[in-house]
């Protein structure tokens, strides 16, 4: 059985109910992205003031930045219900319809994958949106007939990891578009004292740095991070978490101290050493690897691209010095114009 990257910012199964319990209910409780929460939080109150829904949101960015939450929050801050749904999930106009048509006045609809929404979904979505009105043709063949169906008035809260693959008709109708991103070591030190807080865990502040300088700018990682250090002071120590124990830790599950862990490092080895340090393609340097393509270019490439270890080309991943350096190999020589060239 291949091992899950303890780093990967998708959800993992073990992880589905802890997530929900560590959730942040309130803006107040979600941490950072302090000018993100001003904008909401006035979105938020105007909306409350007129006593309107709020304008439809979309939040855009890599997995485990708090998309999911942040909408939720919306919703509790509004007073209104959350529902939930995604795009694969609609595949045809009349499962649109059918989630809409049960909404009620003032709900927030959440579409996650919202750039996943199949076409013929996504031109219903338009006139729901603009003019709270459901446009949809029912029957075949010359009994089909279209009808309009007037829409409670909604919040539609889109979220997507790749807001490029977003239509722009689609981008266009949203009133705010907001990019969530990764998250700076204090911030996520607060995140992990706060889960700590939650799970009944003692830690220190110096071990709630160690972690988040391990996170990866993702609360996601954070977390997972402390649960398995958590599980190692409780075997191996008393339960306490110091900077030495979170060390020791991560050390145990092979996170080293950049926050690659075992999927990352062999990524840049496959770079190097399979494939002459690049350019090689995506898809098959995911085979090399044995992960799929999305979670390579979704999971551990924007992080390795944002720590400079690998460079997006035209033609394909190519390892930078700093790769060659961060696994203890001999960059080769460079040929002046930033390319490297075998010695
Ligand atoms: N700002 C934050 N403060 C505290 N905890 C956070 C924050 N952001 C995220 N988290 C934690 O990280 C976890 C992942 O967040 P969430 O599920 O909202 O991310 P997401 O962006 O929706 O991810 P995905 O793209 O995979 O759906 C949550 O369980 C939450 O506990
Ligand atoms: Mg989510």
């Amino acid at each position: 059985m291949r091992e899950e990257g303890l780093l990967t910012s998708a959800t993992t199964p073990e992880e589905i109910e802890t997530e929900i319990g560590l959730r942040p209910k309130t803006l107040d409780e979600f941490i950072g992205q302090t000018a993100l929460k001003e904008r909401l939080s006035i979105l938020i109150e105007a909306a409350s003031q007129r006593h309107e829904s709020v304008d439809h949101l979309l939040f855009s960015g890599p997995p485990g930045l708090g998309k999911t939450s942040l909408a939720a929050i919306v919703a509790a801050e509004m007073g209104a219900a959350f529902r939930s749904t995604s795009g694969p999930a609609l595949e045809r106009p009349g499962d649109l319809a059918a989630v809409i048509t049960n909404l009620d006045h003032g709900d927030v609809l959440f579409i996650d994958e919202i750039h996943r929404l199949p076409r013929q979904v996504e031109e219903v979505m338009y006139p729901a949106m603009e003019d709270g009105q459901l446009d949809i043709v029912v029957g075949k063949g010359p009994a089909a007939r279209s009808i309009k169906i007037d829409l409670p008035s909604f919040t539609l809260v889109g979220a997507t990891t790749r807001v490029g693959r977003v239509a722009p008709p689609l981008r266009d109708r949203f009133g705010y578009v907001a990019r969530i991103d990764y998250y700076g070591t204090e911030d996520l030190a607060a995140i992990v004292a706060r889960s700590a807080r939650l799970f009944d865990t003692e830690i220190l502040p110096e071990g709630c740095q160690a972690i988040a300088k391990r996170s990866r700018g993702t609360p996601r990682i954070a977390n997972r991070l402390l649960r398995r250090v958590r599980d190692y002071a409780s075997v191996r120590a008393d339960g306490h978490i110091d900077a030495d124990i979170a060390d020791e830790a991560m050390e145990v599950f092979e996170v080293d101290q950049a926050g690659l862990d075992k999927v990352d490092r062999a990524i840049l080895k496959a770079i190097i050493e399979k494939f002459d340090g690049g350019p090689v393609g995506l898809s098959t340097l995911a085979i090399a690897v044995g992960e799929d393509t999305e979670t390579v270019e979704d999971a551990y490439e924007p992080f390795l691209i944002l720590e400079g270890l690998i460079r997006r080309t035209p033609r394909g991943r190519v390892a930078t010095r700093r790769a060659y350096t961060h696994l203890g190999l001999e960059p080769p020589v460079a040929n002046g114009q930033g390319q490297l060239i075998e010695p």
